[in-house]
């Protein structure tokens, strides 16, 4: 247990402010570096402010757990695909988890088995006596709790964004038990039961009913996320975020760590309105994300009962954009994994040189994780002022000559404003239909991240151009 004391304290509330100013500058492209120097600095200030209060073999211990630690990170970090990031999130939110679940337990045992030097008496009498023991029983029991689920969870989470487990549990599509919501209740009320009996045992408490329900919190996890289908996964990694946040706030409880618990609340609390956000998105109910199920059964027709597609090679593109005097460029999870990023900069500037007004517009969950495509942009120059997001431009693609579509789908698909019983209906999308033309930049007819197939590719207006966005993007770019 690390207590804060004189300058550490000082030091914990500086470094808190500075997690709130890297929160803040996060939130725009711009402040965007400022916000990541901030968080660095308040990290090494909290590391410092902790190594003060440590023994030096706690010191010794540390920086090897951190070296360790250091290395899978680099190697790990130099190794990912941007396209990956998500996954990499969930794999390090269950590490979140799971150092939640082993800091429950380990304050658990100290409580009975370290005793105090002075009187003989073991930690969890002195606490009674101090009349906190009850208080520190809940902590240890709710952040073990959250941290196993979180555990679970985002192993699950991991799985279904890698998308390479053959396992039915890391399928995209939701695995829904029968009665599930019933099972999911019954878990959670055994919980509670259990909770009451580890309370009433006081300086005895027993170990049997928190490892019963580790066992079922851990289940609960998987449960929880397998029943979620592919199209909710953003909220569910948010989700996640948010809990690891809660898990990182209860931890701070147990360890007496004040700067934990602000941050642990910071995450916790951003991620859960960033979950908020994108349900907002989505137009789903953050109740029914979490209930899970959604998109069970698509209703899938075959490529001959939508119509007939027309193509376009990459020379009529470029003729066609040469006669268009407005261009949005509506990119997606396609141009993140072509990397076209750079070569979509070079056409813009282009067709700028050529009069043509040129603007991007950004779906919230275009991509894999919020933002992708904003970064994506930020990396080739593309300037803000021409990078707008969905609200801001939706109203302006019926006044657009041609509409880009760089490896985007699901949040361009028309299917969800005017079909019902699609999987994705009531998601706002970007309503790219309504242009004049809309050239549709991917390899295949195969559908999107949420498995639904785009009656966009059928419509009269629309042309699909085959080939690899990068490839393609760069013909066009020369021809013009
Ligand atoms: P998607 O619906 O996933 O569609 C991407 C398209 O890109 C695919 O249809 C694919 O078609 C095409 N593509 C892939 N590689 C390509 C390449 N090298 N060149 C050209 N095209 C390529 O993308 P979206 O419209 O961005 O929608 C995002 C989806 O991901 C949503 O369903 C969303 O819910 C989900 N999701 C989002 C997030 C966040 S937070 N943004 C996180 C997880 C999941 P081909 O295979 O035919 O080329």
């Amino acid at each position: 247990m690390i207590q804060a004391t004189g300058l550490t304290y000082i030091a914990y509330i500086l470094a808190a402010l500075l997690f709130i100013l890297a929160l803040a500058g996060l939130s725009k492209q711009e402040t965007a570096k400022m916000g990541c120097y901030s968080g660095i600095a308040g990290m090494a200030i909290a590391l410092i402010a902790t190594f003060t209060k440590l023994t030096a073999a706690a010191i010794g211990l540390t920086i090897f757990a951190m070296v360790i630690g250091a290395c899978v990170g680099l190697f790990v970090a130099r190794k990912v695909q941007m396209t990956q990031m998500p996954e990499l999130i969930a794999c390090l939110h269950s590490f979140v988890g799971l150092a939640a679940v082993l800091v429950g337990f380990n304050t658990f045992f100290e409580l009975g088995v370290i005793p105090d030097a002075a009187n003989g008496a073991s930690n969890a009498v002195l606490m009674d006596q101090a009349g906190e023991l009850g208080i520190h029983l809940g902590e240890i029991f709710i952040g073990v709790f959250i941290g196993a689920v979180t555990f679970t969870g985002s192993i699950i989470a991991y799985g279904k964004l890698n998308g390479t487990y053959k396992l039915r549990i890391f399928k995209s599509a939701p695995l829904v038990l029968p009665a599930n919501h019933w099972i999911n209740l019954g878990a959670l009320v055994l919980c509670v039961l259990l909770m009451v009996w580890f309370l009433h045992g006081g300086v005895d408490a027993p170990a049997v009913p928190l490892v019963i329900m580790t066992i079922i919190a851990l289940a609960f996890g998987v449960n929880l996320v397998v029943a979620i289908g592919g199209a909710d996964m953003p909220v569910v990694i948010s989700m996640l975020n948010s809990y690891s946040g809660w898990a990182a706030a209860a931890s701070g409880f147990m360890l007496d760590n004040d700067l934990l618990i602000v941050t642990g609340a910071l995450v916790g609390s951003s991620g859960a309105i960033l979950s908020y956000i994108m349900c907002k998105a989505m137009n789903r109910s953050f109740i029914s994300v979490i209930a899970g199920g959604f998109g069970n059964k698509p209703q899938q027709k075959k490529d001959e009962e939508m119509g007939e597609y027309h193509e376009m090679k990459t020379a009529e593109v470029a003729e066609l954009l040469k006669n268009s005097s407005s261009v949005i460029i509506a990119p997606g999870y396609g141009m993140a994994v072509a990397q076209a990023q750079n070569a979509v900069a070079q056409l813009t500037e282009k067709l700028q040189k050529r009069g043509i007004n040129v603007r991007f517009a950004i779906h919230p969950v275009a991509g894999r994780l919020p933002g992708h495509m904003n970064v994506l942009l930020a990396e080739a120059k593309v300037p803000y002022d021409i990078v707008f997001e969905m609200d801001e431009i939706n109203d302006d693609f019926e006044n657009t000559d041609t509409v880009l579509v760089i490896g985007a789908n699901d949040t361009v698909n028309p299917a969800a404003a005017e079909d019902p019983s699609s999987p994705i209906a009531g998601m706002p999308v970007l309503e790219v239909w309504k242009a004049r033309n809309v050239v549709v930049f991917k390899r295949s007819m195969n559908p999107g991240y949420a498995g639904v197939q785009n009656p966009l590719f059928f419509k009269d207006n629309a042309y699909m151009c085959f080939g690899d966005a990068k490839k393609s993007v760069e013909e066009i770019d020369a021809l013009l």
